[in-house]
């Protein structure tokens, strides 16, 4: 046995993520189960590095010095386990099998508990950055034991993206850790992508930017606190002009969102851990809302009054500039939340400041901002948010105006901005005194005896309603 680690499933990113391990001097052996996308693969890319091609799954878990470590490149579901299963006969105890896809951590955990006792050590990898990223250098976010990541590590680490000479990839923790992070991030990613296209859609529709001129706004918030990967596209798709009617770009696709699913899963998952990630969710739903074509064509034909949008100064620009930030900001914070919040549940030991410093490259949600995220878990790993660190306090100080005409000056012209009005309920809620919860809590204590708590003494009290005198009991 000679390679260093073995890869099966040639898609684009896999036979990406073997030509990048092949480029940094490690041997990798590959399979495809259709053996004519193996056979294609050495021929196009063999020059590329060290390659063990087989074609039979036997073969190629020989070629593997052991302990193996095996990379599954599959679809997610049950592609995945039927690999898994075909493998599991042919490994011995100690090997490894890594799930690169995104899988839900859910069925990470399941897999790994049995694989357990055969001896097999499984890892969920979350892999960022798309095709280009597998190729150049990617975000990896690897969960599974400690026996795993000593034989994996070197590996991941030297074909991630590298930042001031720190390579973004880690042992996020056990288990399903790594897929739960990678899920996270996604979500995160689905957020922050909702809040560029409303930033796009109310300077266009309030300010009346063309998008070539906003392809320059967006360049140039990219030279400051916004400076990201997804900002930096943003500006490229829309100063993107349609070749065949010469319309900008953006106007000839159709406007309705797609989903794989991780955005929704982060959602679902988020709602049975309780925490309040509303930025995602947002996010979700709009895309949900973007295609349900016979709702808005139905609704179209009812309300077609349009709204006028209210007048805008050159000033309005920077106001969106800074809600952006705030908004995002908000939106960040929650994700950590959720980070946090999971790796309690589950008893990961999740380093929030870690995810921080592997998210600085090679992913979608690469960005600037994430180097202060890094410096704020550093001085204060117990942090109970993002958004009263001194930094991002600062941002939303700043940002409050801006968000605030923002959501009121879109919500006048009849422009939607759910991820903005979210960000900024959200803050509300949480700086204000007092929320109106407690009276949905006399709501439920009314019809239901549900109970409450008193702001001025200890114990849950119960009022009761139905009778005349409506006395207070102890419950
Ligand atoms: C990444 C991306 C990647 C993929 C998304 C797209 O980190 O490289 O997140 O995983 O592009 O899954 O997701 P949607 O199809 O759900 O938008």
């Amino acid at each position: 046995a000679t390679a260093d680690i073995g890869l099966t499933g040639l898609a684009v990113m896999g036979s990406n993520l073997a030509r990048n391990m092949a480029r940094h001097g490690h041997t990798v052996a590959v399979h495809n189960r259709t053996t004519s996308k193996m056979t294609d693969f050495l021929d196009a890319h063999g020059s590329d590095g060290d390659f063990v091609g087989s074609e039979s799954l036997s073969d190629f878990v020989a070629s593997i010095k052991q302990p193996r470590a095996i990379i599954i490149m599959v679809k997610a579901g049950e592609a995945t386990d039927a690999v898994i299963d075909e493998l599991t006969g042919l490994l011995d105890d100690g090997d490894i099998l890594v799930d690169a896809g995104n899988a839900h951590f859910a069925d990470t955990v399941r897999r790994q508990q049995a694989l357990e006792e055969h001896g097999i050590h499984f890892v969920g990898m979350g892999v960022s950055g798309g095709e280009e990223g597998a190729l150049n250098g990617p975000s990896i976010m690897v969960g599974g034991s400690d026996h795993a990541y000593e034989r994996l590590g070197p590996i991941v680490e030297d074909i991630a993206a590298q930042v001031d000479g720190t390579p973004c990839a880690a042992h996020v923790g056990p288990d399903g850790a790594g897929h739960f992070v990678k899920m996270v991030h996604n979500g995160i990613e689905y957020a922050d992508m909702q809040l560029i296209a409303e930033a796009y859609d109310v300077l266009r529709s309030v300010a009346g930017q063309e998008p070539a001129e906003l392809a320059e706004v967006f360049r140039r918030w990219n030279e400051g606190d916004l400076e990201s990967f997804l900002i930096e596209i943003a500006a490229d798709v829309l100063a993107h002009v349609d070749a065949d009617t010469g319309r900008p770009f953006v106007d000839v696709v159709a406007d309705s969102a797609e989903q794989k699913g991780t955005g929704r899963w982060t959602v679902q998952v988020a709602l049975d851990l309780g925490v309040p990630v509303t930025g995602i969710a947002e996010a979700v739903f709009a895309r949900s809302v973007s295609g349900h074509d016979a709702q808005r064509e139905a609704a179209q034909k009812v309300f077609e009054e349009k709204l006028d949008a209210p007048e805008v100064g050159e000033d309005f620009v920077e106001d969106v500039r800074t809600a952006l930030f705030a908004a995002k900001v908000v939106a960040y914070a929650q994700g950590f939340d959720m980070i946090v919040e999971g790796s309690n549940e589950h008893d990961w030991g999740i380093h929030a400041g870690e995810m921080a410093t592997i998210w600085r490259g090679g992913c979608i949600i690469r960005a600037k901002f994430l180097d202060r995220i890094r410096e704020a878990f550093d001085d204060e790993p117990d942090l109970t948010t993002l958004m009263t660190q001194e930094y991002f306090a600062t941002a939303l100080r700043e940002g409050e105006r801006g968000l605030r005409r923002v959501v009121t000056t879109a919500t006048a012209a009849g422009v939607p901005v759910p991820g903005f009005a979210g960000a900024l309920s959200y803050f509300d809620a949480l700086r204000r005194d007092r929320l109106p919860a407690a009276l949905i809590q006399g709501l439920r204590d009314n019809f239901g005896a549900h109970t409450y708590e008193r702001v001025d003494r200890d114990g849950t009290f119960h009022t009761q309603w139905a009778t005349d005198d409506r006395k207070e009991v102890e419950a």
